[in-house]
């Protein structure tokens, strides 16, 4: 049988219109313009407003890389959406989202990999393709840190934006896309970055509320220093993994936490800077929406061409950290239009005659059980 591959047809990215400036902040806490950009690259990042969501976010961004890839929502078979700030904590974010593009095939679940979650999205789409077992999959990295940040704590409130990314995974005999993965994890520095409170260990009551413990903790001096220890590492890993060299790769995607530690990464690899994206100075870290983000920013501005090789590696809170690497495909020929209006009208439609649909089974249920 012939092999499957995994190639990135589509990519689309949505962030809010508000953006918060360092100076702004400087209004809010003790801080300086000065010292965020020279500790971190950050000018300014951009902030949901009142109705904007995790999920609002990461439709948006699904429906824009869907538009790319030219590809109809009922052909979608499987939508992972990556975030720490999920819409609530059960049902997932993906099936909001599923339902939002009419993607009525589809098998939709949230995965948390905080950062590092978008490569882990890629990987597990990808594999599910290779495998056989689905065609399509759109893989989304969500976040609204704005929604947990403590707006009084200048160690993170600086740091942190909203926004979404995502990529459609598309099989094909052809070979390239998704090359080679590795994904990694520490349990062992998980108090390093957390939310403690809000989870089955710390249910949010009062005293965490005073506590401030529903808010990101982090130690970020620690954090950098794993930081800068993995990231050249696992790219190194992935490219071998992918029977590359480093001088194949055109274009290293990293997370976008600190420009210090792209810097570093950079440095280790012996890389110039302009094998390196970064948006952090744009858009400050927006988490698992970082690498996605970035790649629509590097095709924006004509960095990324059919087959090219790339590297997209992150770290975050776990501890987990890895790479993929990919040849970059851009999207398959198809001769049609899809018209997204029309199926996010008709997926309206279909919801609304679900719930009378369960209505009207809950009524006769009843009257069964009346009997
Ligand atoms: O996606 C993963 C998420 N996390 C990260 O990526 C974080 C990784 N860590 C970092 O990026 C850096 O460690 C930070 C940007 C968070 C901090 O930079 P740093 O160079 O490691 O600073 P530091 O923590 O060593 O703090 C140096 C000083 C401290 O003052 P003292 O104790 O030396 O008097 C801080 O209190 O800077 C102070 N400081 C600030 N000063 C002005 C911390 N935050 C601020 C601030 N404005 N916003």
């Amino acid at each position: 049988m012939a092999e499957t591959y995994a190639h990135i047809t589509g990519w689309g990215m949505a962030v809010p219109e508000r953006i918060l400036t360092n100076a702004e902040l400087t209004q809010m806490v003790d801080t300086s313009d000065e010292w965020i950009r020279s500790r971190t690259g950050i000018g300014t990042r951009h902030i949901a407003e009142n109705g904007q969501t995790t999920a609002s976010l990461a439709t948006e961004a699904a429906i824009n890389a869907l538009r790319v890839a030219n590809l109809s929502p009922p052909d979608v078979d499987m939508i992972i959406v990556s975030t720490s700030t999920p819409e609530h904590i059960f049902p997932a974010t993906a099936c909001l989202v599923q339902e939002r593009i009419g993607a009525v095939n589809a098998g939709a679940f949230d995965l948390l990999a905080a950062c590092t979650g978008f490569i882990y999205a890629v990987n597990m789409g990808a594999q599910a393709i290779r495998s056989g077992s689905i065609q399509n999959a759109v893989v989304i990295g969500a976040e609204t840190l704005s929604r947990i940040v403590n707006w009084e704590d200048r160690n993170t409130c600086v740091l942190f934006g909203d926004g979404a990314g995502a990529f459609v995974l598309q099989a094909s005999d052809q070979p390239g896309g998704v090359l080679s993965a590795v994904l990694r994890s520490d349990g062992s520095g998980s108090g390093l970055l957390s939310v403690p409170a809000g989870g089955s260990a710390h249910p949010i009551d009062e005293q965490a509320i005073a506590d401030k413990q529903h808010y990101i903790q982090m130690n970020g001096r620690e954090v950098f220093r794993f930081a800068t220890r993995v990231m050249a590492s696992a790219t190194r890993e992935a490219v071998e993994k992918a029977n590359l060299l480093i001088d194949d790769i055109q274009l290293i995607i990293p997370h976008q936490a600190n420009q210090r530690i792209i810097d570093s990464a950079a440095k280790q690899l012996k890389l110039p800077p302009e094998r390196i994206v970064t948006t952090v100075e744009d858009y400050g870290n927006t988490s698992t929406a970082s690498i996605p983000i970035a790649t629509c920013e590097a095709i924006a501005d004509g960095r990324l061409q059919p087959g090219d090789n790339i590297v997209l590696v992150g770290f975050g809170a776990g501890l987990t950290w890895g790479a993929a690497v990919a040849e970059w495909s851009g999207p398959f020929p198809y001769e049609r239009k899809v018209r997204f209006s029309l199926y996010r009208l008709l997926s309206r439609i279909w919801s609304f005659l679900q719930r009378i649909r369960r209505r009207f089974e809950g009524i006769i249920w009843d009257t069964e059980d009346d009997k």
